[in-house]
């Protein structure tokens, strides 16, 4: 396994496989990584002759006062944990190599980039949506993995690969959970063990959102009002959004018709949490 922090050398490693007729899989990731992360690196091992996964904390996609300098970091055990899944390539560069002095480009998907969490997190799918960009043009992967839990990034970052016509295709997997429900994230570590305990809410609310959806339950406002309940009942917890939107657009619904998405982001105590289902999919809590 090689560790790359050069840009330079990044690219010509891509460009010797690509010459070779080697297959180039990525995963973007901040670091501190989880099981999901691994199920990310799993697929990506499977789908390609080498694998590539990039770890940096983008300061783009943090706005003043979110927790960039106090984001988990651990990167001795992102090498072990890498090394352990297959890994063939750390891309690990540096701020001031990715956003040197006089940097001015931005990539902005509109529209639904302004909804769920484009509503608090202004800067948030600007810097990722720009990030990605990058690491595409450098890495020059044929395919990128990301995970579903973040829903409106993936659909987001898939709405970019289109729009700009980049040539590499855009998997998404599905979320891994801890038992119990809870979404892996690497925010978790900021939970108490009684924050824990609330954060539960996040995935009995999904839970019992795709229940009704199965019993026939169509109208938003319904399965919105018995949801919201269950994370309430938790102490701690303040719902940022709970709503129900189409997948390709990210606007709120009525009533479920075509495909549509449970989305939640909710604070647990100073942690912000995200969590998503679509429904009819598959969900094992
Ligand atoms: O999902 C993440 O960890 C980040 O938003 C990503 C896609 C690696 C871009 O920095």
């Amino acid at each position: 396994m090689e560790i790359i922090e050069s840009i330079e050398v990044m690219r010509e490693r891509s460009r010797e496989l690509r010459k070779r007729g080697k297959t180039i899989s990525l995963v973007p990731t901040m670091g501190y990584l989880h099981d999901g992360h691994l199920f990310l690196l799993q697929e990506g091992r499977r789908r390609a002759d080498c694998l590539v996964i990039s770890i940096y904390v983008n300061p783009t996609q943090f706005s003043p006062g979110e927790d960039f300098e106090r984001y988990p970091r651990d990167f001795e055990r992102d090498v072990a944990l890498s090394r352990q899944s297959g890994v063939d390539i750390i891309f690990c560069p540096d701020s001031k190599d990715m956003y040197p002095e006089g940097y001015l480009t931005f990539i902005n998907v509109e529209e639904m980039t302004r909804e769920l969490c484009g509503l608090t997190r202004p800067n948030y799918f600007r810097g990722v949506t720009t990030i990605c960009a990058k690491l595409f043009n450098i890495v020059a992967p044929h395919l990128a993995i990301f995970g579903k839990k973040d829903f409106q990034q993936y659909q987001v970052i898939r709405q970019m690969v289109r729009d700009l016509n980049m040539d590499l295709e855009i998997v998404g997997l599905p979320t891994v959970r801890e038992k119990g429900g809870l979404a892996m994230s690497s925010r978790n570590v900021y939970l108490t063990a009684e924050e824990r305990e609330s954060a539960l809410g996040l995935s009995a609310a999904l839970k019992l959102a795709q229940d009704m959806y199965q019993r026939g339950e169509r109208d938003a406002g319904a399965i919105l009002a018995q949801a919201r309940r269950v994370i309430e009942e938790r102490p701690g917890v303040v719902i940022d959004y709970a709503k129900i939107v189409s997948t390709a657009s990210m606007k709120e619904v009525a009533r479920i018709e075509g495909e549509a998405v449970f989305a939640l982001a909710v604070k647990v105590g100073a942690t912000r949490l995200i969590d998503n289902h679509v429904f009819g999919d598959a969900l094992e809590i």
